[in-house]
């Protein structure tokens, strides 16, 4: 064989071990994320990505909103004494960890919820419009992470002052 044929023969087995290593990545990564999650499936995992989605962390994890995912998940959804104050008073993202533990009973959590439209700025309607094995992966998530960090205070009616630090949500006209 002349050197020429040689190398060409070399390029070409590089090219198909090339392109089999291509397809298998792809195929692996696809592999992964079947069995990461499938539609319909009730797990840890699905919840964990269902609250990473969702935005659940910006309001129900101190510190979450500005600096993301940098915050540990030791940390996260242990609820926030920051208030947000406005036509409905002043409301605190719950510690999750702390709400779900009493609620070991998934089916019991989501007719609760269900029948829920409370304070704002909590996206009720983006947690009704869940499914019920999306809300029961959740569940299964928040009830998978340890209970710590305190209560957040109870919700303060519009006519009272707020005890803690809050941002406010009233509209405010141009002058
Ligand atoms: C914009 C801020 C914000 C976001 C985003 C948010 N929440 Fe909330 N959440 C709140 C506030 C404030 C409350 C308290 C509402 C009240 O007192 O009625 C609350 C309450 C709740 C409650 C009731 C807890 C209890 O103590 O009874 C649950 C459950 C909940 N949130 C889950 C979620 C989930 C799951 C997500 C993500 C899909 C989410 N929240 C996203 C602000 C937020």
């Amino acid at each position: 064989m002349n050197t020429d044929r040689f190398f060409q023969i070399l390029a070409l087995t590089g090219v198909i071990f090339g392109i089999r290593g291509i397809t298998r990545a792809l195929s692996d990564s696809g592999r992964k994320i079947e069995t990461a999650i499938t539609a319909g499936e009730v797990s840890v995992e699905r919840g964990r990505h269902l609250i990473r989605i969702s935005g659940c962390n910006d309001c129900h994890t101190p510190g979450f909103m500005e600096k993301g995912e940098a915050i540990p998940e030791t940390e996260w959804l242990t609820g926030t004494v920051l208030g947000w104050r406005g036509p409905r008073g002043t409301s605190y993202p719950s510690n999750l960890r702390r709400q779900l533990a009493a609620w070991s009973d998934a089916g019991k959590w989501i007719e609760m919820i269900r029948a829920r439209h409370g304070l704002p700025p909590m996206p009720w309607t983006s947690l009704h419009a869940m499914t019920d094995d999306e809300l029961r992966s959740v569940h299964a998530y928040i009830r998978s992470l340890p209970v710590s960090g305190d209560p957040v205070p109870p919700s303060v009616p519009p006519d009272q002052e707020p005890k803690t630090p809050y941002l406010n949500l009233a509209p405010v006209m141009p002058l």
